[in-house]
């Protein structure tokens, strides 16, 4: 499929699957090599990183140990304006070697304001993994450890992103069609 349409908009085939998976692996060897005897604890990001966390997770063949969290927003009484707190985060992440797991980092937001909720957790390193990134639309001082691709400020769906909820099913990545 080159196209598909979700609700009101059209898709066109972006990255496929294979070569995700290509990339995912590469990203992978990186963390096994870096993480080797750390025990690494991979907290995944739902819903988005649900797709990208298992295969990456499928690829990783040292010991580690995998969680998946929700974040929620509420504003916060300072001025710092929303804070982002976990739900569903039962691991004791003191002394752990933490890695985030997210689908897609676009003006950094959502990791600024929620960092501090792990590094109050007092973890022994925190690092992040993530299969998008947005560089043109970044805004907040975050910069992913494993990067799968750099993309364009453009829209996508697909590969476990949504639409307004539909479209995570899709095998390969999508972009906007504007034209
Ligand atoms: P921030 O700006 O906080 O945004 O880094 C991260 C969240 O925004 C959503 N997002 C997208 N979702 N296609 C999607 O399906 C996109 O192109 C896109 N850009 C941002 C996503 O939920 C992500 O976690
Ligand atoms: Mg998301």
């Amino acid at each position: 499929m080159s196209k598909v349409t979700v609700h009101d908009k059209t898709f066109g085939v972006f990255i496929k699957r294979e070569e995700i998976l290509r990339r995912v692996a590469e990203v992978a060897a990186r963390i096994n090599e870096d993480y080797k005897v750390l025990n690494p604890l991979f907290l995944c990001i739902l819903n988005g990183s649900f797709i990208f966390a298992a295969d990456l997770f499928r690829c990783i063949t040292i010991d580690a140990e995998i969680s998946f969290i929700k974040l929620a927003s509420y504003k916060g009484t300072s001025s710092s304006g929303n804070v982002v707190t976990a739900i569903g985060m039962e691991e004791d992440l003191h002394g752990r070697h933490v890695v985030i797991v997210e689908d897609i980092i676009d003006t950094g937001k959502t990791l600024h304001s929620f960092l501090p909720e792990i590094e109050h957790r007092h973890p022994a390193s925190v690092k992040i993994a993530t299969f998008l990134t947005k560089p043109s639309a970044l805004k907040h001082d975050i910069k992913a450890d494993y990067t799968c691709f750099e993309i364009e400020n453009k829209f996508v769906v697909g590969y476990g992103l949504d639409y307004d909820k539909l479209g995570r099913n899709l095998p390969d990545l999508y972009i906007l069609d504007e034209g």
